[in-house]
């Protein structure tokens, strides 16, 4: 045994005491002594010993009851205690054994016996704390496993995706494109000029296509090897809502929708200018996408204790609990044309979810099918470390 170990003898005969005591002193063990069943509490409670060799018939508190005092206590439970009882005293000895003593012995005390016990008890408590400590340790062992296999998948999930857009969705623009190019090389196809501004036009929705994915695509892996820096400071709401609307004015005119936003111009946020910026526009272009002709998209904000949370709100196409269950998944990412056929990627919202948490805030959506959604973001107002 490498550590001191303590035992605490209780006996309230000091001759007792005294024999006991002389017994042990030979060992490398720190002894403690209490002549009553009150001091060996208070001397359990202040040194936590080790061991206690405990007399069963002692005045006012007796051995049992410091015995059933200490095992009802976790603190206490663990400590092995030994009954010190005289030879006739049987029944006591099987009532000390229930109450949870884990052994007796018997008086006149035999030294060797007395010796062997102590040792055999204090080495079975000390391999019990270290069987304990194991456990513990395996635990969390296992949560830190479990942690990382989850970590794996999703980085999984993540390749796995990655090569599936490459390899298929990044295809398409550039089959499209180099078809409706050839047509327009090729001499030996005589176009008229209808069809000459059709295929310039699909080249031009197509090379936009190419670029919504490229871009999205080199933002993603960015922000998943860790190469996207997140500068939060605070930020005006409506200017950054506004400078999107601006950009998006085209498609709303198109499509002749109501725009409303009650975004008021002292609403700020803490969040990173660029993430924010994508975030918005990412929304509102999905409301405008998915909203038909005469529809109408509304964005607020509302303050919410250390938040703000941001709404953007359309009465379009909506989504079945089945999609919206989907939106914010890699692993089964989603993607539908919208009402005028405009095609995605199924990478914005995913690209959203990535940014909102970048910046310590979360993102909700409700929807009905052919009523229209709802996407809820919260960011922090101020810097929340
Ligand atoms: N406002 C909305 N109304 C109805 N459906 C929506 C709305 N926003 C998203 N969705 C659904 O979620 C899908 C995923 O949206 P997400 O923005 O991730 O990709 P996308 O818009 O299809 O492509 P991208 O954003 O790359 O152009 C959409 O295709 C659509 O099915
Ligand atoms: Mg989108």
């Amino acid at each position: 045994m490498n550590k001191e170990q303590v035992i605490l003898i209780v006996d309230d005969n000091p001759d007792n005491l005294a024999l006991v005591g002389n017994i042990l002193k030979k060992s490398n063990h720190r002894l403690l002594f209490a002549q009553s069943g009150v001091h060996a509490l208070k001397a359990i409670y202040d040194k936590q010993p080790d061991l206690i060799l405990l007399d069963v018939m002692m005045p006012d508190l007796d051995g049992f009851a410091v015995c059933k005092q200490l095992k009802q206590d976790t603190n206490f439970a663990d400590i092995p205690i030994i009954f010190l009882t005289a030879k006739a005293e049987k029944d006591n000895v099987i009532a000390g054994l229930e109450l949870g003593a884990v052994d007796y012995i018997t008086k006149p005390f035999n030294s060797k016996e007395l010796i062997t016990r102590v040792d055999t008890h204090l080495e079975l408590k000390m391999a019990k704390e270290d069987l304990k400590q194991r456990v513990a340790e395996l635990s969390m062992a296992k949560i830190e496993l479990a942690h990382k296999v989850e970590e794996l998948n999703q980085a999984n999930l993540t390749k796995d995706k990655f090569f599936s857009i490459i390899s298929h969705d990044l295809m398409n623009p550039f089959s499209g494109l180099i078809g409706f190019a050839s047509l327009l090389v090729d001499k030996n196809q005589s176009l008229n000029d209808k069809q000459r501004d059709e295929c310039i036009d699909h080249i031009f929705q197509l090379s936009k296509q190419g670029l919504n994915l490229l871009t999205n695509l080199l933002d993603w892996s960015r922000s998943q090897t860790g190469r996207m820096e997140v500068t939060p400071m605070h930020l005006n709401l409506k200017s950054i809502v506004d400078g999107n609307i601006k950009l998006l004015h085209n498609q709303v005119t198109a499509k002749q929708i109501q725009f409303f936003s009650t975004i008021d111009s002292k609403q700020t946020v803490f969040a990173d200018e660029r993430m924010l910026t994508t975030i918005i526009r990412n929304l509102l272009s999905n409301a405008i996408k998915f909203t038909p002709d005469r529809g109408e998209i509304t964005v607020s904000a509302q303050e919410k204790d250390n938040y703000l949370e941001i709404l953007i709100a359309d009465t379009g196409i909506g989504m079945t609990a089945e999609i919206l269950d989907k939106i914010f998944r890699i692993d089964v990412s989603h993607t539908t044309k919208g009402t005028h056929g405009e095609r995605g990627t199924g990478l914005g919202l995913i690209l959203c979810k990535e940014f909102i948490e970048k910046n310590q805030g979360t993102i909700t959506a409700t929807s009905e099918q052919g009523k229209g959604s709802q996407f809820y973001v919260c960011f922090p107002k101020d810097n929340p470390s």
